[in-house]
């Protein structure tokens, strides 16, 4: 309670004066902490039991306390808890509202504990949901990839390096190759998750407590794997936002670069693929329009994923031991992060079954650009020519070919035999898109046989690694 003589209310006894209001307004985190009420509240009330396990709260003490946090659990859920910015974060929102409605009881809650190990609790609790929520959207977006990928396992595109022509493979091996990536980005989350999942609960302020507290218990409760073995460490570490972060990153980085070839083969310059008008956008003034509207804002949005990674490392890097109040400012680049991730992967999951390829398209880009010309070269090596050499002649042919304005398979066999005697009438086998892909047929090949032997084998180890449910 504030004293009559200009006390401070939420700071008590040592301050002669209310704060400024500037201040106030400057240190109040509410705004944006009251998201962690959830795990706030979970964190106390496994607290207040261990208080009792430990006899420095009496059974009805815990039992008012318990039933008090769950109260107002309810409150918030239903929009009714009035967030004050003069109590400047959700821990002293949620605590003066126990002593509100329970009495002077509620006081004896942050017994032991410190608002430091509390908000560190808080964030890992939050964490480690987001992260199984972000697993689950992870794991469907793959299982779409991994299906589009047997659909279109025989349909033929361009391969490029450099984006130019390279040699062709089938749609599904690309699609694959964005599965590959989003595999690893899983098996990032997963290892990140273990070392969010470590309970700072216990550090008190910094040094621990003096109260005869069971942290291990609390844990248990809690559901963490440990309890972080240092009480300095455990208040100040913030590695485990950074690593998620940098998780979190490398996914928008994968995101972006699927949406650049996405928005690229969406163009009618390439026509690759189609996308239901539901997921496009128009043109306020060219009706023709049909824009690649969410993969070029996921585009966008990995930018800020990006920065708020930056911001963590930076927050951190002059920090001495043990907490400092800059801590406060992990959460709004973290909670941006997580609701950017989860939208993106979301609407991709949702977009990429109904990716519509016009495999005529593909087949005709992959026709343009020499894309069999390695095949003619290694043909050449198989009957007896020096790679190197082999690389000359077929050089010489595509140059042919240009000027002829027509792909290697049009030449005549008379035509190609000018540039080696090695070439016979089976030359047009190796000269045809099925015959490239097909031949390519080994682990990591782009062989539609391969790309079905491939994409079971993803399925099962994502049904091996789902979140457990
Ligand atoms: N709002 C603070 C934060 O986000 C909670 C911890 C405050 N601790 C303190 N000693 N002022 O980090």
């Amino acid at each position: 309670m504030s004293s009559d003589q200009g006390g401070n209310q939420t700071w008590g006894g040592r301050f002669s004066e209310a704060p400024d209001a500037l201040v106030q307004a400057f240190t109040a985190s509410v705004a944006f902490d009251r998201r962690l009420f959830l795990h706030d509240i979970r964190g106390s009330i496994a607290h207040a039991r261990m208080l009792a396990r430990v006899g420095v709260l009496t059974e009805r003490e815990r039992d008012k306390i318990v039933e008090g946090l769950e109260q107002i659990l309810v409150e918030i859920e239903r929009g009714e808890f009035a967030w004050l910015d003069e109590l400047e974060d959700v821990h002293m929102n949620i605590e003066a509202r126990l002593t509100d409605r329970i009495g002077d009881v509620g006081k004896k809650l942050h017994t032991g504990r410190s608002r430091n190990d509390q908000v560190a609790t808080d964030l890992r609790l939050l964490l480690r949901d987001e992260i199984d929520g972000l697993l689950g959207e992870l794991a469907r977006l793959r299982a779409g990839l991994i299906e589009v990928a047997e659909r279109e396992a025989d349909t033929i595109m361009p391969g490029f390096t450099h984006m130019q022509v390279a040699q062709p493979v089938t749609v599904g091996h690309h699609l694959l190759a964005w599965q590959a990536m989003l595999e690893r980005d899983a098996g990032r989350l997963a290892d990140c998750r273990k070392r969010v999942n470590v309970l700072p609960l216990g550090a008190a302020a910094l040094a621990g407590t003096t109260f005869p507290i069971d942290r291990e218990s609390v844990a248990a409760e809690l559901g963490f794997d440990g309890v972080a073995e240092n009480s300095l460490d455990a208040v100040s570490d913030r590695d485990f936002v950074i690593e998620f972060l940098s998780a979190a990153a490398l996914i928008m980085t994968h995101l972006s670069r699927v949406s650049e070839e996405l928005i690229l083969w969406l163009s009618p310059a390439f026509g690759f693929v189609d996308l239901p008008d539901r997921y496009c956008t128009g043109s306020s003034i060219m009706p023709q329009k049909k824009n690649p509207d969410v993969p070029e804002l996921v585009r966008g949005k990995t930018a800020r994923v990006t920065g708020h990674l930056m911001s963590l490392l930076t927050l951190m890097k002059g920090q001495p031991l043990a907490y400092n109040r800059d801590n406060q400012e992990d959460k709004e680049p973290l909670f941006d992060t997580l609701d950017t991730v989860r939208h993106c992967l979301g609407l991709y999951a949702d977009m990429v079954p109904h990716l519509g390829f016009d495999a005529a398209a593909c087949r005709r880009a992959a026709r343009r650009g020499f894309a069999t010309a390695t095949d003619l070269a290694d043909y050449l090596v198989r009957n007896g020519v020096a790679f190197r050499d082999a690389h000359e002649i077929v050089g010489k042919a595509v140059r042919h070919a240009i000027d002829a304005g027509c792909d290697l398979a049009e030449l005549s066999l008379e035509d190609l035999q000018r540039f080696s005697k090695a070439i016979g009438p089976d030359v047009f086998d190796v000269l045809t898109l099925e015959g490239s892909v097909a031949a390519r047929n080994h682990i990591g090949g782009t062989a539609p046989e391969q790309v079905r032997i491939a994409a079971k084998r993803a399925r099962q180890r994502l049904e091996a690694d789902a979140p457990a449910t």
